[in-house]
Formats: structure tokens, C-alpha cells, sequence
């Protein structure tokens, strides 16, 4: 070979190696950045969940009849998504939503929310403004995502007689569908001032026969399927709720 050519050849594999240690470099700066990029990410999230978790304990304390009400439905909800759309459950917007779907209630007067009685015709349609309420608080906050159509939906029925819009079937969110179902059972199988808890058999009968009117009918076969299983696996209904 040529001595020029030598000298050449020398030069570019010295740049060359000179190239890889920059890139060499590079990527293990980029690496760096990445991990504390995605370290100061989960911090932000765990604060936030923290944040939105003592958000939604402090509607749950002033309303009287709810109490544990909260981490019950919580738990139901996200049982059922990991059945019936598991690819839903890394989302953290779901369990935003599940939290705060009762948000709006801070809007709602005391003498409704916590009277002992029945609501009169007035105080229900004072009632049925909170999930539109909860929609006012929890849209400007953009990293809620879709938390806000579970906040606004959470009411709706599978038939179209719920709240606030009366939409039908697959028009209402799925997470809303199956929180609907989480909120109505946890309240079946709860004392309420004025009526005992039903017994859980009883609950699931009437899950059976509200499905397709007030239910998603493959999120109730779900949750009656989930609570067979548990049933047979000899868990109580408290292994979901924790
Ligand atoms: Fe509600």
C-alpha cells in the first residue's frame, strides 16, 4: 500500500473511533436525560393521583352516606376494566376518572346531599347537575384526559334514560359503563339511612335484570362472571375492595 494511503486510512479510523466515542457519548447523556426525565414524569404523576385521590376525599366527607363508598366503587371499576378492556388499565386518565367521578358534588347544597328524606322533584333536578358540574372543574385540567367523560357520563344509561345527555348503548363511554354498574352495586349492597343493604345474591339478580336498561349488557355478564369466580374461588366480595 501507498505510505499516503496508509496515512489515509490511518486518519479516517482514528476520526472514525473519535466519531463513536461522541456518539458513544451521546446516547449515554440521552439515557441519562431519559431516566431523569422519567423519573421527574412518575413523581409527577404520583402527586398528581395523591392530588386527585384528596380531591375526591373531600367531596366523599361531606356527603354522610357515602362513606368508603369511594376506594368500593374505585376498586369494582377497575376490576371490571382489567375484564372487560385491560388494555384501559395503564391508563391513568381511568382511574382519574373512577376517583373524581362525583366531583361536581361540591356544587350541590348540603340540605340535598345529606338530607335524610327523599328528594322532592326540585332537589333531584338540583341533584342531577353535578356530573355537568364536575365537567366545568375537571376540563381546564388537561392531563385529567378522558377522566372528564367519566366525570360527565357516569349517570348515563345503556337504554338512554339516564344523565345528563340521555345517551344510549356504545354513545357512553365504556369506562362510564362500567363505573355505572361499579356505583349501582356498591350502593345495592350498602346501609343506606333508608334501606338495609341487600344481600349480595339478591344484588346480582337485580344486575341480571337491568342488563340492557340501565346496564352495558356484556358489563354486567362480566361482573357477574368475575363475582362467580370469586365466589367459587372462595374469596369473599372483599378481595376486590381491598
Ligand atoms: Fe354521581
Amino acid at each position: 500500500m501507498h505510505p499516503d494511503h496508509a496515512d489515509e486510512l490511518d486518519l479516517t479510523r482514528r476520526q472514525l473511533l473519535l466519531f463513536a466515542d461522541d456518539l458513544q457519548t451521546m446516547v449515554e447523556r440521552e439515557k441519562l436525560r431519559r431516566t431523569e426525565v422519567e423519573q421527574a414524569y412518575r413523581e409527577l404523576s404520583s402527586s398528581y393521583l395523591r392530588m386527585v385521590r384528596t380531591l375526591a376525599e373531600v367531596v366523599e366527607a361531606r356527603d354522610s352516606y357515602t362513606r368508603s363508598h369511594l376506594d368500593r366503587t374505585y376498586q369494582f371499576a377497575m376490576a371490571l376494566t382489567r375484564r372487560v378492556a385491560p388494555e384501559l388499565t395503564t391508563r391513568a386518565a381511568i382511574g382519574y376518572g373512577y376517583l373524581l367521578h362525583d366531583i361536581g358534588k361540591v356544587g350541590i347544597p348540603d340540605s340535598i346531599l345529606n338530607k335524610p328524606g327523599p328528594l322532592t322533584d326540585d332537589e333531584w333536578r338540583v341533584m342531577r347537575t353535578h356530573p355537568v358540574i364536575g365537567v366545568t372543574l375537571v376540563e381546564p385540567l388537561k392531563l385529567l384526559g378522558d377522566a372528564v367523560s367519566i366525570v360527565r357520563s357516569h349517570h348515563e344509561r345503556w337504554d338512554g334514560g339516564g344523565y345528563p345527555e340521555g345517551l344510549r348503548g356504545e354513545d357512553i363511554y365504556l369506562p362510564a359503563r362500567i363505573f355505572m354498574l361499579a356505583d349501582a352495586f356498591d350502593a345495592m349492597t350498602t346501609d343506606r339511612p333508608y334501606r338495609k343493604a341487600l344481600p349480595i345474591h339478591v344484588a346480582l339478580e337485580e344486575v341480571e335484570s337491568h342488563a340492557g336498561s340501565q346496564f352495558d349488557p356484556e358489563v354486567a355478564q362480566a361482573w357477574l362472571a368475575l363475582i362467580d369466580e370469586l365466589e367459587r374461588e372462595g374469596h369473599p366480595l372483599t378481595a376486590l375492595s381491598g
